[in-house]
């Protein structure tokens, strides 16, 4: 069976590329890459020894998605593509609402006409409320988003499940992403952003490589165990494999379901630096600066669900994290570019 992955090209994109041909299928990538660079596909066939189809163009492109569906037989489709910048969404919130909802908008509607409605939604965890208990579970409460991304992601998945509400034929699979971290164990594809990074990994790899003097960490008075911030890390990898298993539960059901791809481990700032820096044998030279605006104390998946419905587990450990994301970053000090 063929995938199509909208933004392939892009970091979990290209890591699922990648587990998605060891899986067996065939894979279909469209990505205007806008934010990625195509070596990343190259070195997804070089690593699998097998070959991809790549489109490139922008998923709101209504001719070139009814070419594609003709021209290749898709079973399922895996749509990353959007903007995903929080910060950048508050500047340019028009632009955001523009890629992210009518990317979906379009790309449905290419899918109704063809006739194929198995699709699998990247979502976050920024759709959950601030105010909720930890662990956040699917049915934790959703909306209040503090930002254009946020919404965008909020308002696709009511779209989404609008869909298939109204039509019983659509198998709608929306992911919650929590915070995912990384790169393959070969070092040869990972996470490659463009500017000065907003996310504590990249900016941990960057300073370990020297590309930044040091790290600010946002905060040093949350009601954590250390008082920094605390996350769910994923591992891309593992990450990329719960969508290979999202690809098999949708094409075998119909509806909407909801779905957390988290560890259930919550992680402070400081725990990533000390892990990092213990694994690596690097130093990270940090500051405690404000809280950054925005940023809420404690947030981690309740993974239930996912282990159960969909037979799927993070299985990574935090120093396999830190260590593969500097594995990565050592080999491609300048990312694909470097
Ligand atoms: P990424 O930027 O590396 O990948 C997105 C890809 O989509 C890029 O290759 C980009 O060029 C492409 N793209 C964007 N707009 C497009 C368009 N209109 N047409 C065609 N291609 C387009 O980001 P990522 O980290 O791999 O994230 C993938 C998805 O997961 C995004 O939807 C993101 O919002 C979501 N997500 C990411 C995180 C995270 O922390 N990385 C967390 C939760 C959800
Ligand atoms: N942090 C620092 N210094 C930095 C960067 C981050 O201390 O330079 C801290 C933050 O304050 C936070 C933690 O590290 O406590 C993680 O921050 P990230 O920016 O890496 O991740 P967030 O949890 O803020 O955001 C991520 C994604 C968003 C998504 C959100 C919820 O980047 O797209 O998870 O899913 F919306």
């Amino acid at each position: 069976m063929n995938v199509l992955v909208t933004g392939g090209a892009g970091y979990i994109g290209s890591h699922t590329c990648l587990e998605l041909l060891e899986s067996g299928y065939g894979v279909v990538v469209i990505d205007n890459l806008c934010n990625s660079n195509p070596k990343s596909l190259e070195r997804v066939e070089e690593l699998t020894g097998k070959t991809l189809k790549f489109y490139q163009g922008d998923v709101r492109d209504e001719a070139l998605l009814t070419k594609i569906f003709a021209e290749n037989d898709i079973g399922c489709v895996i749509h990353f593509a959007g903007l995903k910048a929080v910060g950048e969404s508050v500047a340019k919130p028009w632009e955001y609402y523009d890629n992210n909802l009518n990317t979906t908008l379009v790309l449905t509607k290419v899918m109704k006409q063809v006739g194929m409605k198995n699709l699998i939604f990247s979502s976050s965890a920024t759709v959950y409320t601030a105010d909720n208990e930890m662990p956040l579970k699917e049915t934790s409460r959703t909306g209040g988003c503090t930002n254009p991304y946020g919404w965008t992601k909020y308002m696709t998945e009511q779209i989404l499940s609008g869909i298939s509400h109204a039509d019983e034929d659509w198998s709608v699979v929306l992911l919650r992403y929590f915070n995912p971290i990384g790169a393959h164990k070969s070092g040869r594809i990972g996470e490659d952003p463009r500017g000065i990074p907003n996310n504590l990994m990249p900016y941990i790899t960057q300073t370990a490589i020297g590309r930044r003097e040091k790290l600010s960490v946002y905060g040093n008075d949350y009601p954590t165990h250390d008082g920094t911030g605390v996350r769910d890390y994923i591992h891309v990898v593992d990450l990329a494999k719960g969508h290979v298993a999202a690809v098999k539960y949708a094409v075998e059901n119909r509806g909407c379901e909801v779905f957390n791809l988290g560890t259930g481990v919550g992680y402070s700032v400081l725990d990533m630096v000390n892990t990092f820096m213990e694994v690596n044998g690097v130093n990270i030279p940090y500051v405690i600066t404000d809280r950054r605006p925005g940023d809420i104390a404690t947030c981690y998946a309740d993974p239930a669900k996912s282990r159960e419905i969909l037979h799927w587990q993070a299985g990574e450990t935090l120093a396999d994290m830190c260590r593969d994301s500097w594995n990565w970053q050592k080999q491609n000090p300048q990312g694909f570019e470097g």
